[in-house]
């Protein structure tokens, strides 16, 4: 085990009898990375995430979370990591400030830095309206948001989420994502479950593709696109047939770019960038034209769904 990953896992498996949810997966996230679990119900997304909670037992394989072993040392892996279930469990009967309170004093806060924190999460969450009102009253959105702000309360070095978005609104998920984001900004490494991609795209520097208990795939977007498609992330299209060798040697210069090809009476030009710029440079040098361009940037989704048509 490396102590530099602050979440790890090697042939980490699950079994239920004779049933594999988790298949020897071999996992390493570092430091301030915010890591997305990807891949349809029942992939083994939240078995994984309950092993790293020490919530649930593995069958064979190791886990490290900050260099602990959360079935032994379940307090020390704790007190560092912030966790949002999918199935959020409040005290129904108590306000929102009330639940926060809980969570922060079984994190042994004091009352003045507890009060300071949990006014200034609800505002951030959006239910600085709402703390008043007893949780057992608020919708799935309310609860998801108040869910955030209890990851939160403890000031974790990690945060899981599964599914956090699940249920919010637009501009609630917007929200939320930009929270996930300063957490990670203050180098809290995240991991999120979810099956929201453009927004796993938004936020994750890395995702990792589920399928039947196996990471079948993980890396940058970038990189599983061009796993995928073997192409960069962006294809910029010029509506001009025929480049001169010069030319095209220049193109492939642009640092980022990684084809060049012709499709009907266009050049497209694959990079990991959206190196537009440049590219009308090179060509408005080489021959005194500028060129209209047309910028595509791959989705997620057609990643994913690469995964999925093939498996
Ligand atoms: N306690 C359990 N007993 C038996 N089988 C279980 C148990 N918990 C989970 N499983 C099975 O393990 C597999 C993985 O489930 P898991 O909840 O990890 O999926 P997931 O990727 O989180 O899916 P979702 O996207 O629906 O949340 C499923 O087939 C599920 O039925
Ligand atoms: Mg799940």
């Amino acid at each position: 085990m490396n102590n530099k990953f602050v979440i790890e896992t090697q042939n980490l498996t699950k079994k239920y009898s004779k049933f594999v949810a988790v298949d020897d997966l071999n996992l390493q996230i570092l430091e301030g990375e915010v890591f997305g679990f990807l891949g349809p119900n029942g992939a083994g997304k939240t078995t994984t995430i309950l092993m790293l909670m020490g919530f649930c037992e593995p069958t064979s394989g190791l886990v490290r979370v900050n260099g602990n072993d959360p079935a032994r040392e379940p307090i020390k892996v704790k007190k560092v990591v912030g966790y949002m279930p999918e199935k959020i469990g409040f005290y129904d009967d108590l306000t929102a400030r009330e639940n926060l309170e809980y969570t922060g004093r079984l994190n042994g806060l004091d009352s003045k830095t507890l009060g300071d924190r949990i006014d200034k999460l609800l505002e951030e969450v959006g239910l600085k309206d709402k703390s008043g009102q007893v949780v057992g009253k608020f919708s799935h959105g309310m609860k998801q948001r108040l869910g955030i702000a209890d990851v939160m309360i403890k000031q974790p070095g990690v945060a899981i989420f599964d599914e956090p978005t699940s249920g919010i609104d637009p501009e609630g998920t917007d929200q939320v994502l930009n929270l996930i984001q300063d957490m990670a900004k203050q180098k809290v490494t995240v991991l999120i479950s979810s099956h929201q991609l453009h927004q796993v795209q938004r936020i994750c520097t890395r995702v990792g593709i589920f399928s039947k208990g196996k990471m079948v795939a993980a890396g940058s977007v970038d990189k599983l696109g061009r796993d995928a498609f073997r192409k960069g992330k962006f294809n910029i299209i010029l509506p001009v047939a025929q480049l001169t060798d010069n030319v095209r040697d220049d193109v492939m210069k642009i640092p980022g770019v990684v084809a060049l090809e012709t499709i009907a009476n266009n050049t497209v030009v694959t990079a990991d960038d959206d190196i537009s710029k440049q590219l009308e440079d090179v060509v408005l040098r080489s021959t005194g034209l500028r060129v209209q361009m047309k910028v595509e940037e791959f989705q997620l989704e057609e990643v994913y769904m690469k995964y999925f048509k093939e498996s």
